[in-house]
């Protein structure tokens, strides 16, 4: 018998067209529906963007006033999914909370079994408008906090950032956060993404697929990786302690979060952008101590090993130093890959056929039991 390739993790795999996004490796850079997404993180509010992905075009004056009046109208947790929240230890992973309280938006929704284009696009509009709420309900009441209401006269990172810390942000924090969604928005057939297409592919619901692809991000190898940053920052202390910890960690064979790509291995098209945001914060914060460990530890694992940093290694600490807790980030990544999420979602639904790969057995050969 001649053996038939495996492979694995897919990697390298083409499994379906995409006009989503376009990924090059070769010339570092990312493309939503054809825009370079520096220029579109430079130029753009993150509710273009959505429409962008959704629709294929950035939107007329016309489209994004009535977006964002929907939007702003769709903010406030509805009673049952705070009611469910609440009912939640505070010791959750707030992944799990996200992951719940979109189950119970999408058992809310009389339109949930509705596979019309116009259903989805309104499915994925509505839970663009909810995330943040939950992110930054679940964020205060680990804290022992009250909710925040939401405020309709704030644009989305505005209000995002209000509803988290009660009080206004400054214009260069809130650009910051911008900028990090518009980057974490959308990145092709990613796991988390493609764990939709599988979802959809079998004709199940946009909230069924949703709620799968949050489980595929939690994990420390997908966007778990900003939390677990932060984690190996905390780890680490300060710059002076960086070669001895790398010791240990590469001693023991420790992967270093934030570093290293399954498709780009030249480094991330999106990290220049979020790193420049990281080091505005920095001066915002003053805090050069945090910029410093983030460069020592990213020279000396580059010498070392020639892995460059991914998207999550600046965001983590773009997310710290805006008081976010380090729980909050992978939500954080959450309530901006929902547009990506959701765009293909309609995407693979538009040209569906059931993804189901073959696998090659290798238990034990046929037997039969006894008498
Ligand atoms: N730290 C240490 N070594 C790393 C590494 C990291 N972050 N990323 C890759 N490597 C090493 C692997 O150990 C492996 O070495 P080996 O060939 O000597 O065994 C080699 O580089 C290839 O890595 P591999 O994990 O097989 O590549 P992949 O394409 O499957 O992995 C990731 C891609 C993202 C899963 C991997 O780089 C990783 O685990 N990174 C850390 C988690 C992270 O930041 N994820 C966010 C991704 S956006």
């Amino acid at each position: 018998m001649t053996e038939q390739e495996i492979y694995k993790g897919l990697a390298g795999v083409p499994v379906d067209y995409s006009a989503i996004s376009k990924v090059n490796p070769e010339t570092n850079s990312l493309l939503y529906r054809g825009y370079p997404v520096q220029e579109l993180a430079g130029q753009k509010s993150f509710e273009e963007v959505a429409l962008l992905l959704w629709g294929g075009e950035l939107p007329s004056e016309d489209e994004l006033a009535a977006f964002v009046t929907q939007e702003r109208a769709g903010r406030a947790l509805a009673g049952n999914v705070r009611a469910v929240i609440d009912a939640l230890p505070t010791s959750a992973h707030p992944m799990d909370v996200v992951r719940t309280a979109v189950s119970v938006i999408g058992a809310n929704d009389p339109d949930a079994e509705d596979p019309s284009p116009e259903a989805e696009l309104a499915k994925a509009k509505a839970l663009f408008a909810a995330l943040p709420a939950i992110v930054a309900y679940d964020q205060r009441r680990r804290h022992g906090l009250e909710l925040v209401e939401p405020r309709d006269d704030l644009d989305y990172s505005q209000n995002f950032l209000w509803m988290t810390f009660g009080e206004e942000a400054a214009p260069e924090v809130v650009d910051a956060f911008r900028v990090s969604m518009v980057l974490y928005a959308e990145h092709s057939f990613n796991a988390s993404t493609f764990t939709a297409r599988v979802i959809t592919s079998t004709t199940a619901d946009l909230y069924s697929a949703v709620v799968g692809a949050i489980g595929a991000l939690k994990g420390a190898l997908h966007g778990g990786a900003n939390e677990a940053v932060m984690h190996t920052f905390d780890e680490i202390g300060e710059a002076a302690n960086v070669e001895a910890w790398l010791d240990d960690a590469l001693a023991s064979k420790k992967k270093i979060m934030g570093f290293g790509h399954r498709v780009y291995k030249n480094g991330d098209s999106r990290v220049p952008t979020m790193h420049a945001a990281l080091e505005r914060l920095v001066e915002h914060y003053d805090r050069h101590d945090l910029l410093e460990l983030s460069e020592v530890l990213q020279k000396s694992f580059g010498e070392r090993k020639g892995i460059k940093p991914n998207l999550d290694y600046p965001a983590g600490p773009v997310y710290h130093l805006m008081g976010f807790d380090t729980l909050t980030f992978t939500p954080l990544f959450a309530a901006a890959r929902i547009t990506g999420w959701t765009a293909h979602i309609m995407e693979q639904a538009a040209a569906n056929s059931l993804i189901r790969p073959l696998a090659v057995y290798n238990g034990v050969d046929e037997r039969h039991l006894e008498g």
